[in-house]
């Protein structure tokens, strides 16, 4: 069955939709058994589908818990308030004072931040590797190291990680090492994680899932291996979603695949204008060959979400920052992405190079992250182009750039 046709069915069988189309939305805590042999059995079978207690899940938990599982390939897969949740939570079910974890130098920020502070406070050591470490990650393993966490394309730079190579070194040291992936950008299904061996696959689904920019999601699909382990601790550390939201989530998955095709034609549209702009230095989107580590995207994605970024040639002040961002008419500057609606944020050089501790940055303008969202590419594209022009560049630059036009 096609991905295509995986997303509108998965999740839907009778006992969740009973009768509808879709999932019923049961709101509880207290599930109610009509005997002592019912409460028996739904004891017994508390982690395996039974409508036990509320923090368990219910009809509309395991609708969604179902369809991910189905879709991304595991054994299971856990639902938490919100991405950073997934991450805190899948890394905690896996290592102990004395451990030691490797992270991904570039992975979203908050993951770094609960390493260095969370982790550190509990005797677990985190050390940070280049995205583009491939199979040299060897040299950063330790005999201590229980988990690897990759997150690919990187957060905000944008390179892709040569996973196949990092999986196998990996096993080949210590096949016991949990390996963890932020799948946020490719929503899980633009990179299948759990066929290339990971582990463990987690997404925001604040993001593509939700799909609406109007919740807040985490899921973690976990293989054979992690599966229990991963759902019995986080179960103790209190972790659930409401049933709203995870009704709000498997109505997102109809209509994913749509969706994720225009934020690749578009995304795609507005990156080739930008690499030809005269203000930009590069584009970093995974799809073109100027972002690093396309190659692995080209092999292993297939396609691209609408999260990009690129360097202007500039290191613009507030006041040209201003003068680019603040009147754009489609773009809103938030912290998020993967909704419907086209967003905006510009990151400097020297603060990205803060959480880069092990490249820094090759770069000296200011970034500029996109998220392009469901509207008329065109209209993006003059939005961006007229906010480019109100960029008042200083005198030299100027000159220099208009010679060049
Ligand atoms: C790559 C990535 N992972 C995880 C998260 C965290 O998700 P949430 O905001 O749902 O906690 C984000 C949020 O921006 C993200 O960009």
């Amino acid at each position: 069955m096609s991905l295509q046709t995986k997303l509108v069915n998965a999740g839907r069988k009778k006992r969740y939709t009973q009768g509808a189309v879709n999932p019923v939305i049961q709101r509880a805590s207290s599930l109610v058994f009509d005997s002592i042999a019912a409460k028996k059995e739904a004891t017994e079978n508390r982690t395996n589908g039974a409508l036990f207690y509320g923090r368990r899940g219910t009809l509309t938990h395991f609708s969604l818990q179902d369809a991910l599982t189905e879709i991304e390939g595991g054994a299971g897969c856990y639902l938490y308030p919100c991405g950073a949740a997934a991450i805190a939570n899948a890394i905690l079910a896996f290592v102990k004072t004395g451990d030691h974890i490797l992270v991904s130098e570039a992975s979203y920020e908050p993951t770094q931040e609960f390493c260095n502070h969370i982790l550190k406070d509990l005797g677990v050591e985190t050390d940070y590797f280049s995205p583009l470490v491939g199979r040299y990650i060897t040299n950063h393993i330790k005999p201590n190291t229980k988990v690897v966490f990759l997150e690919s394309p990187s957060s905000i730079t944008m390179e892709i990680h040569d996973v196949p190579a990092i999986v196998k070194a990996i096993r080949n040291i210590n096949p016991q090492i949990v390996i963890i992936m932020d799948n946020t950008w490719a929503a899980g299904v633009l990179f299948k994680a759990l066929d290339h061996d990971i582990d463990i696959s987690i997404q925001a689904g604040t993001k593509y899932l939700i799909g609406h920019s109007d919740a807040m999601l985490g899921t973690a699909v976990a293989n054979e291996r992690c599966w229990d382990r991963l759902r019995e601790r986080s179960y103790l550390m209190g972790q659930m979603c409401d049933a709203d939201t995870a009704y709000m989530a498997a109505r997102g998955l109809r209509t994913l695949a749509v969706r994720l095709k225009q934020h690749h034609e578009s995304g795609l549209k507005v990156a080739k204008w930008l690499a030809a702009h005269p203000k930009v230095a590069t584009v970093n989107h995974p799809a073109l060959a100027s972002c690093k580590g396309h190659e692995f995207f080209a092999r292993d994605f297939t396609g691209a979400s609408g999260l990009f970024s690129f360097v202007l040639n500039d290191h613009l002040n507030d006041v040209q920052l201003s003068d680019f961002l603040d009147n754009l008419t489609h773009f809103s500057m938030a912290y998020s992405w993967g909704g419907f609606e086209s967003l905006i944020l510009a990151n400097q050089p020297e603060e990205l190079a803060k959480i880069r501790p092990v490249s820094g940055v090759s770069f000296d303008g200011t970034l500029i992250r996109l998220h392009i969202g469901l509207e008329d590419p065109d209209d993006l594209i003059a939005d961006l182009s007229a906010g480019l022009d109100r960029i008042k560049l200083n005198k030299n630059k100027a000159n220099a750039l208009q010679s060049l036009i």
